[in-house]
């Protein structure tokens, strides 16, 4: 099996000096971009110009790592192209979020970037299956969106290891991320049931910095 990649998120980040925090990650796959509207989600994060300012960094570092934007937002078809404007490799949206999450896929595959779909932890995984075999990436929710450092439901593994199954029974290549609450204590349990990138903020950007936070997190992997 490939080996589990991981999605540092940057909304735990210390935005005084971001770009050293996207610098310290650098050797990750993805960076993880959570957008919230204070609508969709009960807070407000960030939009356009600190997805620019961490585009223009990875750029600059000239890493090959993925811009992985996560939409809480209502409505996100209203902003695909300006996502993709201002630097997004890979966009996901909320199936909850929309009552077009079919053309959102669309829209997104169109403007060329990698297209993703997310679940709450309330929401039926059959809620992804008719865009399943037309996206790059699954994501499933292991605490409810809208703020970083909460505690991972365990509800999860079950969740993971169908989907993981559904994936493969239509013989699709989608990345299965899990976001919330992961740490090095879950992430092999999660690579074990089928997960293949985790997003992780609060245990990578924790007190003794994300190149320490990163390593652990591979080591439990590894371990
Ligand atoms: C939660 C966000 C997550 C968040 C994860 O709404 O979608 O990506 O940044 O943070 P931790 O890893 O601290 O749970
Ligand atoms: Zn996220």
């Amino acid at each position: 099996p490939t080996p589990t990649k991981l999605a540092p998120s940057i909304l735990a980040s210390d935005f005084t000096r971001l770009g050293r925090e996207i610098e310290a990650v650098r050797t990750a796959e993805y960076l993880h971009v959570d957008v919230m509207d204070g609508l969709f989600v009960p807070n407000i994060s960030f939009g356009f110009p600190v997805l620019e300012a961490a585009r223009r960094t990875r750029d600059a570092l000239g890493s090959a790592q993925v811009l992985d934007v996560h939409l809480m937002i209502q409505s996100p078809e209203r902003y695909l192209q300006a996502f993709a404007d201002a630097g997004a490799d890979s966009i996901t949206v909320h199936v909850e979020s929309t009552a077009h999450v079919h053309r959102c896929v669309q829209t997104i595959r169109e403007l060329g970037k990698r297209a993703g779909v997310v679940l709450n932890p309330g929401t039926p995984l059959e809620a992804v299956r008719p865009v399943l075999d037309s996206v790059d990436l699954v994501l499933v929710m292991s605490v409810n969106p809208g703020f970083g450092g909460q505690s991972f439901l365990p509800q999860t593994y079950g969740r993971v290891q169908a989907l993981r199954a559904l994936l493969d029974e239509l013989g699709s290549r989608a990345e299965l991320q899990v976001d919330g609450g992961v740490t090095a204590s879950n992430a092999r349990a999660l690579a074990d049931a089928g997960a293949s990138v985790l997003v992780a903020g609060s245990s990578v950007y924790g007190a003794d910095g994300a190149e320490a936070g990163l390593e652990r997190l591979r080591a439990a992997l590894a371990g």
